[in-house]
């Protein structure tokens, strides 16, 4: 079986062909960086409207390099959330009419579900159960992942999420957005141990998070001595190492009460090199294994998409006609894909 993924919930446009046999056949990516960058952050008019120009010039490219066409797809996922409303509604409305008039399933996808199934799309996926850590610039979440479809929300973020403190805390920094890679690469220069910022929620027992406290500490650092360009390096891997000792602490702790043994890591922040290896580190001392996606994977896409939506399609689960958009969906609503 063979499923076209649509992803459109943020600044990414992300098409990809995905079968079940042969796994990936395409996979097209356009970003709208440069077009958000001249304000600093994501313009959700801006982001819509530039959905619209570029899902279907890159739907016939991803039929294309699939070398497929239409009469070879089996139902069409689109992300329904969630997400920007706008730029949901334009990947649900173009996938739901789509599938209407190709006479094909549609599938609406779960944004944060696509990220945690990411890693199986790589040659070593982790067994289900396993622990997942998600965090992207809208979400912070700590998941026991039972099977698909099956999740629990352990702990979530109260305020920031990690990618949303990484590109403020670098706006602050003078970086242009997003500012979570170009934040981490300038804390590549840093000397550690000049500023010790602290380490939110992880005194109290829970797996919440807080990241917007952390935030307000580098910006009070960088107002007072944030001014050459040694003191920000600095700074951000203070930022930085604050972050990612948080969210290794929160881990430690969810894999101790559930017992489990694996642990996906997904979402934007994922892509993060420092994290990756501090999280590698403790699931080998603990005798576990941590899984990742590669790098254009961690980021919003659409192989994601598609593959979440072939796990829906082969339970049967479609969506009715009427289009589905919903800009807050909570992940532990889904539906087990189990009979
Ligand atoms: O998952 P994603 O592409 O979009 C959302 O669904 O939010 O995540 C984007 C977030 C941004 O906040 C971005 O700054 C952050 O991921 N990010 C990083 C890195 N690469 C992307 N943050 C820290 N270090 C990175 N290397
Ligand atoms: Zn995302």
């Amino acid at each position: 079986m063979r499923i076209l993924g649509i992803e459109t919930s943020c600044d990414e446009t992300g098409i990809a062909i995905y079968d079940d046999q042969l796994g990936l056949l395409s996979h097209q990516l356009y970003s709208q960086v440069a077009l958000h960058a001249d304000y600093g952050g994501v313009v959700p008019e801006l982001a819509s409207r530039d959905h619209v120009r570029k899902t279907i010039p890159l739907i016939i490219e991803a039929l294309a390099e699939a070398k497929c066409t239409k009469d070879d797809i089996d139902a069409i996922a689109f992300t329904a959330g969630p997400g920007l409303v706008g730029a949901l509604l334009v990947g649900s409305c173009i996938g739901r009419s789509l599938a209407f008039a190709w006479g094909k399933p549609a599938i609406a996808v779960h944004h944060m579900e696509g990220h945690l199934l990411a890693p199986m799309l790589e040659d070593n996926k982790p067994d289900f159960p396993f622990l997942a850590l998600l965090v992207s610039g809208g979400h912070t979440l700590m998941v026991q992942v039972d099977n698909i479809g099956e999740y629990h929300v352990l702990g979530e973020s109260i305020d920031d999420a990690a990618g949303e403190a990484f590109d403020k805390t670098a706006k602050l920094l003078g970086l242009d957005y997003p500012g979570g890679p170009r934040l981490a690469k300038l804390a590549e220069q840093g000397v550690a141990g000049r500023f010790v910022f602290p380490r939110p929620m992880t005194k109290k027992p829970g797996l919440d998070f807080s990241f917007s406290g952390l935030k307000t500490a580098a910006a009070i650092t960088i107002a007072r001595e944030g001014n050459d360009k040694q003191t920000q390096a600095d700074i951000a891997l203070a930022f930085q190492d604050a972050v990612i000792d948080t969210i290794a602490i929160k881990c430690k702790r969810a894999l101790k009460e559930t017992g489990l043994k694996r642990l996906v890591v997904a979402g934007g922040v994922s892509a993060n090199k420092s994290l990756r290896e501090q999280l590698a580190i403790l699931m080998k001392n603990r005798g576990g294994e941590a899984f990742y996606p590669r790098n254009e994977f961690c980021t919003d896409n659409g192989a994601m998409i598609a593959y979440a939506g072939m796990q829906r399609l082969k339970a049967g689960q479609f969506e009715p006609l009427a289009i589905k958009a919903k800009p807050r969906w909570p992940l532990d609503t889904l539906i087990s894909v189990s009979p």
